[in-house]
Order: C-alpha cells, then sequence, then structure tokens
C-alpha cells in the first residue's frame, strides 16, 4: 500500500482497535499521535512498544467531547509536526441501558464522546486539510448504528449520527482533495466486548456467519487501506466489517 501523507491522528488510541491501528499505521513509516483520555499507563507503554519496533509516535491526552481542549491538542499537533495528513475518529464509549432506566446522561455522554467527539477533532483538524488540499478521514462507527442494538439506543444513535456526518463530509470536502468514510464494526474482540458474558458471547457468535468475533488486526487492515492511496478513488462509503453479523 501506498501513503501519500506522514501524520496521523487517531483518538482513542491508547488500546484495543485504535491502538492495533496505531501500530499498524507505525509500521507503514507513518507517525502515529495516540489519543487518549485518562489511562496514561497504557497509552505509555504502547508508545514504548512502537519506538522500540522502530515507529514513530506521541501520545497526548485530552477528552475529544472538550471542544477547546482538543482545540488546543490539534494546534499544538499541527506547530511540532507542521501537519495532519490522516485523521482516525475513534473514541468511542458505551453505556448501555433500557430506554426506561437510561438517564439522561448516559445518554448524553455516549454522544459527547462518540460522536460531538468526531466533530470537535474533525472540525479543527479540517482546517490544516482543506488549507493544505490533502487529507483523509476515517470514522470508526459500528453495525450497531445501522441495525440497532436493544439497550444501546444512546450508542447506535451516536452511531448512526456518525454515518451521517461521513457522508456529508465527503460531499463537503471532496473538491478539497479530502476523503470521508466510515468503517462499520460487527463485535471486536477488546474491553469493550469483554464485558459480555459466555452465554451472549455464545449466542452473539451464533449469529456472525462466520462464527467468531473481529480482531482489532480485522479493523486495522481496513483503515490502513482505506487511508493508503490505494483507496484514492473511495470516499462517503460505510464499509461494514462484521464477519456477516450484518448481512
Ligand atoms: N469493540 C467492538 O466490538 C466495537 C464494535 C464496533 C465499533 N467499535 C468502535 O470502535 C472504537 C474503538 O473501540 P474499542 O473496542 O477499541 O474501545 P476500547 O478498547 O474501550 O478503547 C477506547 C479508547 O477510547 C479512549 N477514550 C474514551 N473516551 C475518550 C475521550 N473522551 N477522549 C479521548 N479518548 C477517549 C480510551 O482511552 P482511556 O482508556 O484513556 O479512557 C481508549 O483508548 C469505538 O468507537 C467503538 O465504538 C467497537
Amino acid at each position: 500500500m501506498k501513503f501519500a501523507g506522514e501524520i496521523a491522528l487517531i483518538s482513542g488510541a491508547s488500546r484495543g482497535i485504535g491502538a492495533q491501528m496505531a501500530r499498524q499505521l507505525a509500521q507503514r513509516g507513518i507517525k502515529v499521535i495516540i489519543n487518549y483520555s485518562k489511562n496514561t499507563d497504557a497509552a505509555a507503554s504502547l508508545q514504548q512498544e512502537i519506538r522500540r519496533e522502530g515507529g514513530e509516535c506521541e501520545i497526548m491526552q485530552f477528552n475529544v467531547s472538550d471542544f477547546e481542549e482538543t482545540k488546543n491538542a490539534v494546534s499544538n499537533i499541527i506547530e511540532k509536526n507542521k501537519r495532519i495528513d490522516y485523521l482516525v475518529n475513534n473514541a468511542g464509549i458505551t453505556a448501555d441501558n433500557l430506554i426506561l432506566k437510561m438517564g439522561e446522561d448516559e445518554f448524553g455522554r455516549v454522544i459527547d464522546v462518540n460522536l460531538k467527539g468526531a466533530f470537535n477533532c474533525t472540525k479543527h483538524v479540517s482546517k490544516w486539510m482543506i488549507k493544505h488540499k490533502f487529507g483523509v478521514i476515517v470514522n470508526i462507527a459500528s453495525v450497531v448504528g445501522l441495525m440497532g442494538n436493544a439497550g444501546q439506543s444512546n450508542y447506535a444513535a451516536s452511531k448512526a449520527g456518525l454515518i451521517g456526518f461521513t457522508k456529508s463530509l465527503a460531499k463537503e470536502l471532496g473538491s478539497r482533495n479530502i476523503r470521508v468514510n466510515a468503517v462499520a464494526p460487527g463485535f471486536i474482540e477488546t474491553e469493550m466486548t469483554e464485558k459480555l458474558n459466555i452465554i451472549q458471547k455464545k449466542s452473539l457468535i451464533g449469529s456472525i456467519a462466520l462464527k467468531r468475533l473481529g480482531t482489532t488486526k480485522d479493523v486495522a487492515n481496513l483503515v490502513e487501506f482505506l487511508l493508503s492511496e490505494n483507496a484514492s478513488y473511495i470516499t462517503g462509503e460505510v464499509i461494514n466489517i462484521s464477519g456477516g453479523l450484518y448481512i
């Protein structure tokens, strides 16, 4: 795969899917800015691992749901690196509950991180991209944003919102040579899905055509492709990666 850019910002990259993307992009010679919100130990250990393997990266703590914090972080990245070529809006949380029990806070928090967080990062990063007529953005949605899921109305709404956000931006930014796509994973083995018990996992696997959960590598491979020049005519797409859960 060929890459035209040099610097990538991945939100929520200290663990799980984001961490795997950081490893793979660093192996491609791209300098990765690893954003996280709380767990400095996890971010620092990933940084050490990537640097040990000869990759370039930095860790950066900021809360993507905070507009001013994100604005300052992005301007620091640009000041130091002179550019941001790739943005992966990956930071995401869940706060599952049935609608009758779901508090305003549970709904608001999930929308704030998953959807507004993507807006905050994109708003500030796209300014540089528009000026320099180059950029690639990938938003990490979920098949739940397409299918819905009982107990996840907040999460599904945030991911469905992210899909509309992706398509609108692809139309808005295409003429500036900026591509915007979304990836919609099914169930991937990370700390997020560790919360499922064995019975839930068994029943879930029964509904997946490939009869297994996905790996972080499965998703990172697709994101890597979308960021690369090999995907230079792909924009505004939502690509499911669910092992056939969503057919
Ligand atoms: N796992 C799945 O099955 C699955 C399926 C479909 C879609 N997805 C989506 O894929 C993305 C990654 O999921 P994952 O399973 O890898 O998640 P994860 O293992 O729970 O990791 C979440 C990451 O997001 C960071 N984060 C959380 N809140 C943040 C905030 N406000 N600001 C900045 N960073 C924040 C966390 O950092 P700290 O630890 O420091 O808080 C961590 O690095 C999410 O958008 C998720 O919705 C996951």
